[in-house]
């Protein structure tokens, strides 16, 4: 495994990579079978958990590379966020990724990343307005940036991202389709813990009683999964999901609730409060963020038309 920490190393790196790909297609099948060397690449702000490894994992399976980068990106971080106090552990976080079969790690420093003010930003529109982008201002301008600028160092054909952050993977499909960038974002599945809590790096600042609280994010996202898949209550309206979820959620005395949305997905457009769950005609997302103490949690759930439809 390659441990780089400056661009140039990085772009070296992959280039001796698609390289020795090329050349290894030529001289076992000649010229004419010369195939594409592909190049996954995972982003990532490190201390990795077993979210993370599945997004290497299938960056592996899918792969002849696989580039994983681990960058705390200070600006996607509100003023009063957690940037300063955010968990890291390197030596840890690069046992993961040998352990996951990872070919390059790239490691920047901030001033790697940012040597001069940057005067360039890529905001997404609409998509930003809502969910985590109403409570955190200038979250996904900083998230957008950061992977484009990633995607130009990497230069990946496949890049994954988790669906644990829905809204992350809706902002930079359409920044990808809007840019034409020559990349396909994979979405990759929530991964759990045994007891349904979405694995987060930011579970470790959980104190046992919240730990033990925060299991009303999945139960409340398991209860409406129930509900789509049952013939009956599938004629639900939004509106008595919503409230379902809502006080599954506040039977947790130490939750804070930031929103509780149901929208379309990928779009992120509102859903009528009166309409059937059964009548939605796309697919839907249930968006949670909810705060204990200082941690804010995010989940959420997508139920795709064909699957509510089956159960009517
Ligand atoms: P980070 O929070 O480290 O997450 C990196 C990737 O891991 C994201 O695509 C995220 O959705 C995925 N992930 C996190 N928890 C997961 C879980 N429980 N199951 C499946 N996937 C999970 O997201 C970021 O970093 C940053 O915004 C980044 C894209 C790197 C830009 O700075």
């Amino acid at each position: 495994m390659i441990i780089v920490r400056e661009v140039a190393q990085l772009r070296q790196a992959i280039a001796e990579r698609r390289q020795l790909g090329t050349n290894r297609a030529k001289a076992e099948y000649g010229s004419a079978a010369i195939q594409q060397h592909t190049v996954g690449f995972v982003p990532t702000m490190g201390y990795l958990h077993e979210g993370h490894a599945s997004l290497m994992q299938k960056a592996r399976e899918l792969s002849d590379t696989v580039v994983l980068s681990i960058f705390v990106n200070p600006i996607q971080f509100g003023p009063n966020e957690d940037l300063d106090s955010y968990p890291r552990d390197e030596a840890r976080d690069l046992e993961v990724a040998r352990r996951e079969g990872v070919d390059i790690v790239f490691l920047p420093t901030v001033a790697e990343m940012y040597p001069q003010p940057t005067r360039t930003k890529i905001h997404v529109s609409a998509l930003t307005e809502r969910l985590c982008g109403a409570s955190r201002p200038g979250h996904f301008d900083g998230v957008t940036t950061v992977v484009a600028k990633l995607f130009n160092m990497v230069n990946p054909d496949l890049a994954f991202f988790g669906m644990k952050d829905a809204q992350q993977v809706a902002v930079l499909q359409q920044m990808v389709t809007d840019l034409n960038m020559n990349v396909t974002i994979v979405p990759c599945p929530i991964v759990r813990e045994a007891d349904g809590l979405a694995l987060s790096s930011r579970n470790v600042y959980l104190s046992a009683e919240q730990r033990e609280q925060a299991l009303v994010l999945s139960q409340s996202l398991r209860k409406v999964r129930e509900v789509s898949e049952d013939a009956v209550q599938n004629s639900f309206t939004i509106g008595q999901i919503h409230q379902m979820v809502e006080s599954t959620i506040t039977s947790s005395p130490l939750a804070d609730i930031d929103y509780i949305e149901i929208l379309t997905f990928p779009g992120l457009e509102p859903i009528l409060a009166e309409q059937r769950l059964s009548d939605v005609q796309e697919d839907i997302i249930v968006a949670l963020a909810v705060k204990f103490g200082n941690t804010r949690l995010i989940d959420n759930i997508r139920l795709q038309k064909a699957e509510v439809l089956s159960h009517v």
